[in-house]
Protein backbone atom coordinates (compact mmCIF):
# COMPACT_ATOMS: atom_id res chain seq x y z
CA UNK A 1 0.00 0.00 0.00
CA UNK A 2 0.89 3.82 -0.66
CA UNK A 3 2.77 5.65 2.25
CA UNK A 4 0.28 8.51 3.60
CA UNK A 5 1.47 11.57 2.79
CA UNK A 6 0.80 15.21 4.44
CA UNK A 7 -0.99 18.12 2.28
CA UNK A 8 -0.35 21.47 3.19
CA UNK A 9 -2.94 24.04 1.93
CA UNK A 10 -2.20 27.71 2.56
CA UNK A 11 -3.53 30.67 1.26
CA UNK A 12 -6.11 33.73 1.81
CA UNK A 13 -8.75 34.16 3.79
CA UNK A 14 -12.22 32.59 2.12
CA UNK A 15 -10.26 30.69 -0.97
CA UNK A 16 -11.70 27.40 -0.37
CA UNK A 17 -9.28 26.06 0.97
CA UNK A 18 -10.95 23.80 3.95
CA UNK A 19 -13.66 22.98 0.92
CA UNK A 20 -10.77 21.36 -1.09
CA UNK A 21 -9.46 20.04 2.72
CA UNK A 22 -12.53 18.40 3.25
CA UNK A 23 -12.81 16.75 -0.42
CA UNK A 24 -9.46 15.34 -0.09
CA UNK A 25 -9.37 13.88 3.36
CA UNK A 26 -13.00 12.27 2.52
CA UNK A 27 -11.97 10.60 -1.01
CA UNK A 28 -8.11 9.43 0.85
CA UNK A 29 -9.93 8.72 4.20
CA UNK A 30 -6.73 11.05 5.89
CA UNK A 31 -7.47 13.77 9.07
CA UNK A 32 -8.45 16.78 8.04
CA UNK A 33 -7.47 20.05 10.78
CA UNK A 34 -8.76 23.38 10.20
CA UNK A 35 -5.76 25.60 11.69
CA UNK A 36 -7.78 28.74 11.58
CA UNK A 37 -10.20 27.21 13.33
CA UNK A 38 -7.60 26.86 16.36
CA UNK A 39 -6.88 30.90 16.08
CA UNK A 40 -10.53 31.44 15.63
CA UNK A 41 -10.88 29.35 19.12
CA UNK A 42 -8.43 31.11 21.24
CA UNK A 43 -9.94 34.32 19.50
CA UNK A 44 -13.11 33.52 20.86
CA UNK A 45 -11.32 32.33 24.47
CA UNK A 46 -9.79 35.99 24.47
CA UNK A 47 -13.23 37.55 23.56
CA UNK A 48 -14.97 36.00 26.68
CA UNK A 49 -12.53 36.68 28.73
CA UNK A 50 -12.45 40.61 27.46
CA UNK A 51 -8.50 39.96 26.81
CA UNK A 52 -9.66 41.49 23.09
CA UNK A 53 -12.08 43.67 21.15
CA UNK A 54 -12.41 46.23 18.68
CA UNK A 55 -9.82 49.10 20.27
CA UNK A 56 -7.90 46.69 22.50
CA UNK A 57 -5.41 43.72 23.04
CA UNK A 58 -4.43 42.63 26.29
CA UNK A 59 -1.39 40.31 24.93
CA UNK A 60 0.23 39.60 28.31
CA UNK A 61 -3.02 38.32 29.88
CA UNK A 62 -3.95 36.40 26.96
CA UNK A 63 0.14 34.86 27.52
CA UNK A 64 -0.57 33.96 30.70
CA UNK A 65 -3.80 32.53 30.21
CA UNK A 66 -3.15 30.54 27.11
CA UNK A 67 -2.35 27.36 29.36
CA UNK A 68 -6.17 27.22 30.63
CA UNK A 69 -7.02 27.37 26.50
CA UNK A 70 -7.48 23.70 25.44
CA UNK A 71 -8.74 22.94 22.40
CA UNK A 72 -9.97 19.74 20.35
CA UNK A 73 -11.23 18.80 17.66
CA UNK A 74 -14.71 15.95 17.57
CA UNK A 75 -15.65 14.58 14.42
CA UNK A 76 -19.16 14.75 13.64
CA UNK A 77 -20.40 11.79 11.55
CA UNK A 78 -23.38 13.65 10.11
CA UNK A 79 -21.40 16.61 9.03
CA UNK A 80 -18.52 14.72 8.04
CA UNK A 81 -15.75 17.01 9.89
CA UNK A 82 -14.72 17.29 12.85
CA UNK A 83 -15.95 20.35 15.07
CA UNK A 84 -14.15 22.68 17.20
CA UNK A 85 -14.13 22.66 20.56
CA UNK A 86 -12.91 25.03 23.51
CA UNK A 87 -12.53 23.53 27.03
CA UNK A 88 -15.00 21.06 26.22
CA UNK A 89 -18.09 23.11 24.46
CA UNK A 90 -18.80 22.97 20.93
CA UNK A 91 -17.89 26.11 19.44
CA UNK A 92 -17.69 25.22 15.98
CA UNK A 93 -20.75 28.09 15.24
CA UNK A 94 -19.80 30.74 17.56
CA UNK A 95 -15.80 30.89 15.81
CA UNK A 96 -17.29 31.64 12.70
CA UNK A 97 -19.00 34.56 13.02
CA UNK A 98 -18.26 38.35 11.49
CA UNK A 99 -16.95 39.80 15.27
CA UNK A 100 -14.06 36.63 15.76
CA UNK A 101 -13.02 37.42 12.37
CA UNK A 102 -12.77 40.93 12.85
CA UNK A 103 -10.30 39.79 16.02
CA UNK A 104 -8.74 36.66 14.58
CA UNK A 105 -5.48 38.49 13.15
CA UNK A 106 -4.78 40.59 16.34
CA UNK A 107 -4.62 37.18 18.02
CA UNK A 108 -2.88 34.93 15.76
CA UNK A 109 -0.03 38.00 15.24
CA UNK A 110 1.13 36.49 18.96
CA UNK A 111 4.17 34.32 19.11
CA UNK A 112 3.19 32.59 21.99
CA UNK A 113 -0.25 31.34 20.80
CA UNK A 114 1.30 30.37 17.66
CA UNK A 115 4.17 28.17 19.20
CA UNK A 116 1.13 26.65 21.68
CA UNK A 117 -1.21 25.96 18.23
CA UNK A 118 1.73 24.81 16.14
CA UNK A 119 2.99 22.01 18.83
CA UNK A 120 -0.42 21.08 18.80
CA UNK A 121 -0.73 20.98 15.10
CA UNK A 122 2.47 18.82 14.41
CA UNK A 123 1.37 16.60 17.11
CA UNK A 124 -2.17 15.83 15.30
CA UNK A 125 -0.44 15.11 12.34
CA UNK A 126 3.06 13.55 12.93
CA UNK A 127 1.52 9.80 11.59
CA UNK A 128 1.03 11.74 7.81
CA UNK A 129 -2.28 10.75 6.00
CA UNK A 130 -3.25 14.23 7.05
CA UNK A 131 -4.79 17.36 5.10
CA UNK A 132 -4.22 21.07 7.23
CA UNK A 133 -5.23 24.30 6.17
CA UNK A 134 -3.97 27.59 7.11
CA UNK A 135 -1.37 30.34 6.52
CA UNK A 136 2.08 28.59 7.54
CA UNK A 137 1.37 24.71 6.97
CA UNK A 138 3.75 24.63 4.49
CA UNK A 139 6.16 27.38 5.81
CA UNK A 140 6.52 26.26 9.31
CA UNK A 141 4.11 23.40 10.46
CA UNK A 142 4.92 20.89 8.24
CA UNK A 143 8.17 22.21 5.48
CA UNK A 144 7.99 18.67 4.32
CA UNK A 145 4.81 17.67 3.53
CA UNK A 146 4.87 16.01 0.42
CA UNK A 147 1.95 18.15 -1.41
CA UNK A 148 1.87 21.94 -1.00
CA UNK A 149 -1.00 23.88 -2.30
CA UNK A 150 -1.29 27.94 -2.40
CA UNK A 151 -4.60 29.16 -2.80
CA UNK A 152 -5.61 32.55 -3.80
CA UNK A 153 -8.54 34.42 -5.56
CA UNK A 154 -9.37 38.05 -6.07
CA UNK A 155 -10.74 39.98 -3.04
CA UNK A 156 -14.27 40.44 -4.57
CA UNK A 157 -14.30 37.10 -5.34
CA UNK A 158 -13.48 36.27 -2.05
CA UNK A 159 -15.34 38.43 -0.55
CA UNK A 160 -18.91 37.72 -2.36
CA UNK A 161 -18.31 33.80 -1.59
CA UNK A 162 -18.32 34.57 2.84
CA UNK A 163 -20.94 36.84 2.39
CA UNK A 164 -22.92 34.20 0.80
CA UNK A 165 -22.30 32.05 3.65
CA UNK A 166 -22.98 33.93 6.73
CA UNK A 167 -25.87 35.34 4.96
CA UNK A 168 -27.44 31.64 4.27
CA UNK A 169 -26.28 30.88 8.23
CA UNK A 170 -28.68 33.78 8.91
CA UNK A 171 -26.44 36.12 9.82
CA UNK A 172 -27.13 39.99 9.78
CA UNK A 173 -24.16 41.21 7.36
CA UNK A 174 -22.95 43.66 4.73
CA UNK A 175 -21.20 43.23 1.96
CA UNK A 176 -18.79 45.80 2.67
CA UNK A 177 -17.76 45.14 5.85
CA UNK A 178 -16.61 41.33 4.95
CA UNK A 179 -14.62 42.84 1.92
CA UNK A 180 -13.10 45.19 4.22
CA UNK A 181 -12.79 42.29 6.86
CA UNK A 182 -10.92 40.21 4.10
CA UNK A 183 -8.95 42.96 3.15
CA UNK A 184 -7.62 43.91 6.21
CA UNK A 185 -6.82 40.26 7.40
CA UNK A 186 -4.80 39.76 3.87
CA UNK A 187 -2.81 42.76 5.60
CA UNK A 188 -2.55 41.48 9.02
CA UNK A 189 -1.46 37.71 7.66
CA UNK A 190 0.75 38.45 5.15
CA UNK A 191 2.89 41.74 6.89
CA UNK A 192 2.70 39.66 10.46
CA UNK A 193 6.44 39.28 11.79
CA UNK A 194 6.33 35.84 12.66
CA UNK A 195 5.34 33.24 10.41
CA UNK A 196 4.01 35.84 7.87
CA UNK A 197 1.48 34.63 5.00
CA UNK A 198 3.93 33.40 2.44
CA UNK A 199 3.68 30.79 -0.39
CA UNK A 200 6.35 28.68 -0.05
CA UNK A 201 8.90 27.87 -2.65
CA UNK A 202 7.86 24.29 -3.63
CA UNK A 203 3.98 25.20 -3.05
CA UNK A 204 1.83 24.95 -5.97
CA UNK A 205 -0.07 28.02 -6.78
CA UNK A 206 -4.09 27.98 -7.57
CA UNK A 207 -5.89 31.17 -8.09
CA UNK A 208 -9.26 29.93 -8.21
CA UNK A 209 -11.08 33.53 -8.64
CA UNK A 210 -12.38 31.73 -11.67
CA UNK A 211 -12.37 27.60 -11.38
CA UNK A 212 -14.93 26.59 -9.82
CA UNK A 213 -14.28 23.33 -7.07
CA UNK A 214 -15.54 20.45 -9.31
CA UNK A 215 -12.20 21.49 -11.72
CA UNK A 216 -9.74 22.55 -8.87
CA UNK A 217 -10.59 18.88 -7.11
CA UNK A 218 -9.74 17.64 -10.26
CA UNK A 219 -6.85 19.14 -11.02
CA UNK A 220 -5.69 18.46 -7.53
CA UNK A 221 -6.47 15.19 -7.38
CA UNK A 222 -4.39 14.40 -10.03
CA UNK A 223 -1.45 16.37 -8.13
CA UNK A 224 -2.11 13.58 -5.23
CA UNK A 225 -2.08 10.69 -6.93
CA UNK A 226 1.15 11.73 -8.82
CA UNK A 227 2.69 12.26 -5.35
CA UNK A 228 1.11 8.95 -4.16
CA UNK A 229 2.57 6.77 -6.66
CA UNK A 230 6.19 8.09 -5.94
CA UNK A 231 6.01 7.12 -2.08
O1 LIG B 1 -8.62 30.05 7.80
P1 LIG B 1 -9.39 31.08 8.64
O2 LIG B 1 -9.88 32.25 7.83
O3 LIG B 1 -10.46 30.47 9.45
O4 LIG B 1 -8.29 31.63 9.67
C1 LIG B 1 -8.60 32.63 10.60
C2 LIG B 1 -7.37 33.47 10.92
O5 LIG B 1 -6.44 32.69 11.68
C3 LIG B 1 -6.60 34.02 9.73
O6 LIG B 1 -7.03 35.30 9.36
C4 LIG B 1 -5.17 34.03 10.22
C5 LIG B 1 -5.11 33.01 11.30
N1 LIG B 1 -4.40 31.78 10.93
C6 LIG B 1 -3.04 31.78 11.06
O7 LIG B 1 -2.45 32.81 11.40
N2 LIG B 1 -2.34 30.64 10.83
C7 LIG B 1 -2.96 29.51 10.45
N3 LIG B 1 -2.24 28.41 10.24
C8 LIG B 1 -4.36 29.51 10.29
C9 LIG B 1 -5.06 30.67 10.52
Amino acid sequence: MNKKITIAIDGFSSTGKSTIAKLLSKKYNYVYVDTGAMYRAVTLYAMQKEFVGKDFLENEKLISNLEKVSLSFKFNKKLGFAEMFLNGSNVEKEIRTLEVSQLVSKVAAISQVRKKLVAEQQEMGKEGGLVMDGRDIGTVVFPNAELKLFMTASADKRATRRYKELIERGDDVNFDEILFNVQERDKIDSTREDSPLVKANDAIEFDNSDMGIEEQFERICNLVNQKLSKN
